[in-house]
């Protein structure tokens, strides 16, 4: 899911040599001419209003960035995630994280102030029941939280949420947040680490929503994964209170020429390859095949995506949507039978990320018809493994 542009995009590979031979490094206390050319393109790809950039060498810094300006900008110290979310590794991003990665490291390797609001979840409510206005009462909840719990900072979202299941809000959640965040003067902090870079078809995934965030975080396909470069973005307002009060997050590799150059190469690889509308194209093609797997194969429960970004979850029993695999599987070091059905995928030259009881299916934006029949043929034959263990419903 970061490998946005496959793997031998020659533009892009130039440029990196080219930034090598030119300015391999320079202290991120000086700019450059990668560094003014990339901020100039951001300018015009990036949601209308968020026209500062810090530049990381990750997602996960991203998030610690954006944490740290928002505790900062606001004085308040709370910050609200929800529990199917992924954000980074290092303390302040593991802790903003709900899944079960956190776990391990509670309470010395994360910090405090992060709460979690129940995840938009389409087919498996957290409520144990389905009811008709969810995307409203899930989000109104979220500002219940904030009056109640007072100090809040931030909301963090993924709008699309990845390793946890490529879950696609309803329509109306993400502009009920905004909302809700802008009503109570709380910073909305939108994790497009993963739906950047048109993986959902659009170059993030809050333009389908027309929702603009205070911050937005993004890494992977900004280089194609060619480079390790993350970005913190956020609105003049906000930056320009570090004009005045010090922001101390400076790192070694912050901005580095090298990471910046291929970000230039891939936006215009993005553009003369059309490749958010390649997503939003060829991910109808995908999403089409990948539901027909829905109606040949009893282990598949569910099939949900945007653009290129797809999630295939296997059910035990289509009726009681009971899992194969379970957090607590994961954290014992269990392998689980979809682990079984991505090696067998693998043999096929098929790689997809299996996840607790679902399947990330996430090719890289220049992906074609034939591929994707591979792909699905691929499926075809291993699902046959998890159907064989579905118990009648
Ligand atoms: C939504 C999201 N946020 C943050 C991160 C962390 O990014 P990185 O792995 O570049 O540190 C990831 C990584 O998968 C992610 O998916």
């Amino acid at each position: 899911m970061c490998s946005n542009l496959g793997h031998k995009n020659k533009a892009v590979i130039e440029a990196i040599c080219e930034q090598a031979r030119k300015l391999p490094y320079i202290a991120p206390s000086f700019t450059c001419d990668a560094r003014a050319d990339l901020t100039k393109l951001l300018l015009e790809v990036f949601p209308p209003g968020l026209e500062k950039f810090f530049y990381t060498t990750s997602g996960t810094e991203a998030t610690e960035a954006a944490i740290k300006i928002a505790r900062l900008y606001t004085g308040r110290y709370k910050i609200i995630s929800r529990y199917k979310s992924y954000h980074g590794s290092t303390a302040g991003s593991i802790a903003a994280t709900g899944d079960f990665r956190r776990i391990p490291v509670e309470p010395a390797g994360k910090i405090d102030g992060v709460i979690f609001a129940p995840e938009m979840d389409l087919y498996r409510s957290p409520f144990g029941f389905e009811f008709e206005n969810r995307a409203e009462a899930t989000a109104n909840y979220v500002e219940h939280m904030i009056r109640n719990e007072g100090n809040v900072a931030a909301i963090i979202v993924e709008p699309v949420v990845g390793t946890n299941g490529v879950l696609v809000p309803p329509k109306s959640y993400l502009p009920r947040l905004r909302e809700i965040a802008t009503k109570h003067d709380v910073l909305l902090i939108a994790d497009e680490v993963m739906s950047g870079w048109g993986r959902t078809g659009e170059w993030f995934a809050v333009n389908h929503w027309n929702v603009i965030p205070d911050i937005l975080t993004t890494a992977k396909g900004v280089t194609g994964a060619y480079e390790p470069l993350g970005i913190m973005a956020t609105t003049r307002e906000i930056a320009e209170y570090f004009e005045s009060h010090y922001f101390a997050h400076g790192h070694t590799y912050e901005a580095h020429p090298i990471t910046l150059a291929p970000a230039i190469a891939a936006i215009n690889e993005y553009r003369r390859l059309d490749l958010i509308n390649a997503a939003r194209k060829q991910g109808e093609y995908l999403g089409s095949q990948l539901e027909s797997l829905k109606e040949r194969h009893r282990s598949v429960g569910n099939v949900r995506g945007l653009g290129l970004f797809w999630a295939i979850e296997l059910v035990k029993n289509q009726k009681t949507k009971e899992r194969f695999f379970e957090p607590e599987d994961k954290l014992a070091g269990k392998a689980s039978v979809l682990d079984r059905i991505a090696v067998e995928l693998m043999k096929k030259g098929v790689f997809v990320q299996s996840w607790l009881s679902h399947f990330i299916v996430a090719p890289p934006l220049i992906v074609s018809r034939e591929e994707i029949d591979e792909g699905i043929r691929a499926f075809d034959e291993s699902l046959k493994i998890a159907d064989e263990l579905v118990e009648e419903s």
